[in-house]
């Protein structure tokens, strides 16, 4: 898929804020400063188009990006932001079920995990409640620049078994420093899109 062009149509926290549930979603969730907005940037190939920071809890919003008018990337806020007030974690909670809940265009979720640490019991919690929504199945290791060749399959190992994936689940190392990876996750959200696109929704 050649992406020709990538815009930030909504800035939500609340529903009524969603833009009209009139197009494919691919929603990218995963631990604050995992790296989400990164990779959607660098998937877009426009560097700045989400916001990118050193410190967790930049992305406080649910912020849809239309994609070529055909699909859209849903990049959520992070969890598991331990300087978060209760009141704010609380909100953090009732926006993504809203969202998860309500979404009839939500086509799969990408869960962003970081390939140099055992997933948290967050991590966890999220992959479930995922799977519950059958959103699951798509895992991206990022910051994959961060380890060695020879720790790889360790690392791999490490994230598998603490997920409890299975052999259909696609696990895919990325690297926005270096650039890598992207491409199969493109491929891999292209044919949840063909697929998405021949099921005829009631
Ligand atoms: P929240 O918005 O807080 O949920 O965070 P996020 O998941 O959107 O993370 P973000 O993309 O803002 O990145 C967090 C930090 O990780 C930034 O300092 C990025 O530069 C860094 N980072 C992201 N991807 C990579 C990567 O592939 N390699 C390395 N080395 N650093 C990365
Ligand atoms: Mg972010």
């Amino acid at each position: 898929m050649i992406i020709k062009k990538a815009e930030l149509i909504a800035v939500a926290v609340k529903k009524e804020q969603y833009p009209p549930d009139n197009m494919p979603e691919i929603a990218f969730v995963g631990r604050s400063n995992v790296g989400k907005s990164s990779l959607f940037n660098l998937l877009v190939n426009i560097r700045g188009l989400a916001r990118v920071s050193g410190s967790p809890g930049k992305t406080r919003t649910i912020n849809f990006y239309e994609i070529n008018g055909r699909f859209r990337i849903v990049d959520l806020p992070g969890y598991g932001y331990a300087k978060l007030s209760r009141s704010v974690s609380d909100g953090w909670g009732k926006m993504i079920e809203g969202y998860f809940n309500s979404r009839k265009g939500l086509v799969k979720a990408v869960q962003l995990v970081d390939i140099r640490h055992a997933p948290s019991d967050m991590d966890v919690l999220m992959y479930d409640y995922l799977r519950h929504f059958k959103l699951d199945g798509i895992v991206v290791a990022t910051k994959a620049d961060k380890v060695s060749r020879s720790e790889l399959a360790k690392c791999f190992d490490t994230i598998k078994k603490t997920l409890n994936l299975t052999g259909s689940d696609a696990l895919i190392p990325v690297s926005t420093l270096k650039k890598t990876g992207h491409e199969d996750l493109m491929a891999a959200v292209d044919s949840l899109l063909e697929a998405d696109s021949q099921v005829i929704k009631e």
